[in-house]
Order: C-alpha cells, then structure tokens, then sequence
C-alpha cells in the first residue's frame, strides 16, 4: 500500500480538496484508497458524514494498516508535525509568499518524495500564469482554478460525482495527478 500525505505549511491551499478528489481518482482507477483526515478541523470527515463518497474516510489513523491500495492523509497545515508517508503532495497557491513558505518548511521533511502541486491557479491572472509556468518547469503539477472543486465538496461530493461544467477536465486532471504519485 502506498502512503500520499497532503502537507503544506499553508492554510487554504486545497490539501482537503486534493486528497478527497484524488481518493475518488483512485476509485475510478479501480483502486481501493481510504483517506485519513488527521486534520483537528475535520473537514474531510464533514463531507464524508454526507454519505455520498465512492470511499471511507476515518478520523485520524488506523490502529492497525487497512486493506487498500493507497492511503492519503489529510494532515493540517502545521510545521511542527511529523509528515509521514512515502509521498507528500505539498499543495501551494501561485504565490511568492506561499513558494517560499513551502521552501523553507521542506527543509525540515527529509527522505520523501515531495511533489508540488501549485493549485487553484487562475489563468487569466498574467502573475499567477508565470508564476505557474515557473513551478512547472521546475517540475510542480498545475492544478487550474476551478469552480466546480468547491461545489462538488458543497454538496458532499467529488468531481467524479458530478456532470457540470468543468468536471471533465477536472477529473482528467486529477487522474493525470493521480497517475504521477502512483507511478
Ligand atoms: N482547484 C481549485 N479550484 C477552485 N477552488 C479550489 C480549488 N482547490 C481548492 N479550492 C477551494 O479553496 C478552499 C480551500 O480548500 P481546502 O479546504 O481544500 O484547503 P485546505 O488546505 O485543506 O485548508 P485547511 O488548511 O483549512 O485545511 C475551498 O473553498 C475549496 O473549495
Ligand atoms: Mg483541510
């Protein structure tokens, strides 16, 4: 079983949004993923607690390793925690401020994989376009800004669950994420 943390020093970055859209990338795959939140906030359990989910989230860790494929953690955005996983996806907004935030907190995450995803990016915005371009050429994965990431989870659900607009692209976005940690 493969272990994918969602980390960033940053608050409202879309760790919650990453790792519920991502478990519903893994079940599409017709893989089996449990999402952890070990987040005190408790979203992700929120949107669980809606019952609409292809997945389980628990609260917190198993006491013993679950049978499944991949498992993501959900943690909150903390320095002074111990980032476990094999892979930690450090979401970031297309930012100066967030960049370096991320630089400086990753010092202190040694023998990972880390894999950054700029999200959220709004693309009509010239600053966070090259910003983005930036990350990507140093080989960040882009995530758009999408209206449809927040509805879905509104009404309990993720953009595997939905038809509107934008949800296509947004689930091939997801898969392609998905692909690149599991690869
Ligand atoms: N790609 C996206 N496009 C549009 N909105 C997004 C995207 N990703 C996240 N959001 C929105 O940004 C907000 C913050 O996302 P989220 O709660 O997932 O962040 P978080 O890092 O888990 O926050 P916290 O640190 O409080 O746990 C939410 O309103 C979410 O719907
Ligand atoms: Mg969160």
């Amino acid at each position: 079983m493969k272990t994918i943390a969602l980390w960033s020093p940053k608050g409202g970055v879309g760790k919650t949004t990453l790792a519920l859209n991502l478990a519903a990338a893994a079940y599409a795959n017709g893989d089996k993923a449990i999402l952890c939140d070990l987040d005190p906030q408790q979203s992700a359990v929120d949107v669980f607690n809606d019952k609409k989910l292809s997945f389980t989230v628990l609260k917190g860790m198993p006491p013993v390793s679950p049978r499944a494929d991949v498992m993501f953690l959900d943690l909150p955005p903390r320095t002074d925690i111990d980032v476990t996983g094999d892979i930690v996806l450090i979401p970031l907004r297309a930012s100066i401020l967030d960049i370096r935030a991320v630089n400086k907190a990753i010092r202190h995450v040694r023998h990972k994989r880390l894999v950054k995803c700029v999200n959220a990016v709004d693309v009509r915005r010239q600053d966070e376009r090259m910003l983005a371009m930036r990350m990507y050429s140093e080989g960040a994965f882009l995530v758009k800004d999408r209206s449809i990431y927040s509805r879905a989870i509104s009404l309990g659900k993720t953009v595997f669950d939905l038809d509107l607009y934008g949800a296509r692209e947004a689930r091939q976005e997801m898969q392609r994420l998905y692909s690149i940690l599991t690869d």
